[in-house]
């Protein structure tokens, strides 16, 4: 990468810095994520969120180093409905597991060489024992025994440890108030602690790339989505990503990602580019569309000066833009980038409006955006009394006859519209009868 595209780089990080500094993100590292080759390259990442001032509370999974643990015990792991039965000797197995998982990760987030990516980070691995749990017991006349559900979370201590700038580490293991230890599903523990302490963000990393649907990555997913596609699936790993997200989702976690170990960088480039990497599970990822504020300003320039230097739009300063910035309405991503923007200028007596800069991020194309908005002003021009809207364009003629404009005269405008005419522009007025 040359300085030029790595300081470009840098600045469209920017907005994800200031949006998730403070913020707090749940991980959850499934065993075969601890187990990978870019393992190091997970912490290191993880490290870097932190220093950027998220607040972490990491969960790790530990199913293939507990079988590889039973295994060496020369028994065999039992597992019904995908859940692991914990009989006393298998529960020997998961506690040692999990131990050395732990010790692995432990290691791992104290490394601090220099010329390492870890050099200064100084993060504080905080454990405790912030799970209680209960057993499954038995279900369907299966006895899982050790294998037990969470019964609740100190969120109030998690909060606290945080606080102080320590990174939290949950391994999914739970005491019940007999002092009983019962082997818990990870997922389980990162969604409840998520709900608990009202986490940001959960983000669940394992080898997959996201959810798949006939092959292809789904880049964004509805709660509804999310179970419509558990039912049509049989991919039972893909389905309890699912299920986790639908709960976290549904309990109050805004937004669930799952990534993948196994694609370096995924975390990052996820977290910190709009498209991100992965999968996003959300409780509504419908757009938003409202009117646009004073720190809007800077986005509203990014999305509109490449039109205006084709002038295709009218030139607009950000002194000009932050005046008017009311006029402005905006479409937004669920994850907060702007996706179109258009502005209705009243006349001076208020009877008409007049549309102007309405331009859709070139991303997001033909996805109905434009028109969408255009349906906003619309009913924003209705509501304030307006009889009729305009517009004065140079390109996009046939876009506003398509949406009910007719061309009209200069001499339909309203006389003090008319006297500003830019007849080096000579572009072509349309209007719609509201
Ligand atoms: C015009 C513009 C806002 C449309 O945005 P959009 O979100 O893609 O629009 P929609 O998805 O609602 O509509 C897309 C449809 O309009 C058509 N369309 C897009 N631009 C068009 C144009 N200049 N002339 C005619 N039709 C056009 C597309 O082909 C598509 O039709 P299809 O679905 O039949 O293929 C966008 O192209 C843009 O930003 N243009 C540059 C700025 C501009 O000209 N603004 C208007 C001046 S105020």
């Amino acid at each position: 990468m040359n300085s030029d595209s790595y300081v470009d780089f840098f600045r469209q990080t920017s907005p994800y810095i200031h949006k998730h500094r403070g913020k707090t993100f749940v991980i959850a590292l499934d065993g075969d994520t601890v187990a990978h080759a870019n393992f190091h390259r997970t912490i290191h990442d993880i490290a870097l969120l932190q220093s950027l001032g998220i607040r972490i509370v990491l969960v790790h999974g530990a199913r293939p180093q507990i079988d590889q643990r039973i295994a060496q015990a020369g028994e065999q792991s039992q597992f019904h409905n995908q859940l692991r039965i914990t009989d006393s000797s298998a529960m020997q197995s998961v506690k040692e597991a999990l131990g050395s998982t732990r010790w692995q990760i432990e290691a791992e987030l104290s490394t601090g060489l220099p010329n390492s990516p870890m050099h200064g980070a100084q993060i504080k691995a905080i454990g405790g024992n912030f799970i209680t749990a209960k057993p499954m017991g038995i279900l369907n006349g299966v006895d899982y025994q050790h294998t037990g559900e969470v019964r609740g979370i100190d969120a109030e201590s998690i909060q606290q440890q945080l606080q102080i700038g320590g990174l939290v580490l949950l391994s999914p293991i739970g005491f019940s108030p007999t002092g009983e230890a019962f082997n818990l599903s990870y997922q389980e523990v990162a969604a409840q602690t998520a709900i608990a302490i009202n986490a940001e963000k959960l983000i669940l990393v394992t080898e997959v790339s996201g959810i798949l649907e006939d092959n292809n990555l789904l880049r964004s997913l509805s709660v509804p989505e999310a179970k419509a596609l558990q039912t049509k699936s049989d991919n039972t790993a893909q389905n309890k990503l699912l299920e986790t997200a639908g709960c976290a989702c549904s309990e109050g976690v805004k937004r669930v990602h799952l990534v993948s170990c196994a694609e370096d960088g995924a975390l990052l480039t996820e977290l910190f580019t709009r498209d991100g990497s992965g999968t996003l599970v959300m409780q509504d990822h419908s757009e938003v569309i409202r009117p646009a504020e004073i720190d809007d300003v800077g986005g509203i320039l990014d999305l509109i000066a490449p039109l205006e230097e084709q002038q295709i739009l009218v030139k607009r300063s950000r002194e000009l833009l932050e005046t008017e910035i009311s006029r402005f309405t905006l479409v937004l991503h669920p994850e907060g980038d702007l996706l179109g923007c258009a502005a209705l200028y009243p006349t001076s007596d208020s009877s008409q409006g007049e549309i102007a800069c309405m331009a859709t991020n070139p991303e997001f194309l033909n996805q109905g955006i434009a028109t969408r908005l255009l349906q906003r002003l619309e009913a924003d021009a209705l509501e304030a009394k307006m009889t009729q809207i305009f517009v004065l364009t140079t390109q996009t003629a046939h876009w506003f006859l398509e949406q009910g404009f007719i061309e009209v005269e200069l001499s339909d405008l309203p006389e003090k519209k008319q006297s500003l005419y830019n007849y080096q522009r000579n572009s072509r007025i349309f209007s719609k009868i509201l």
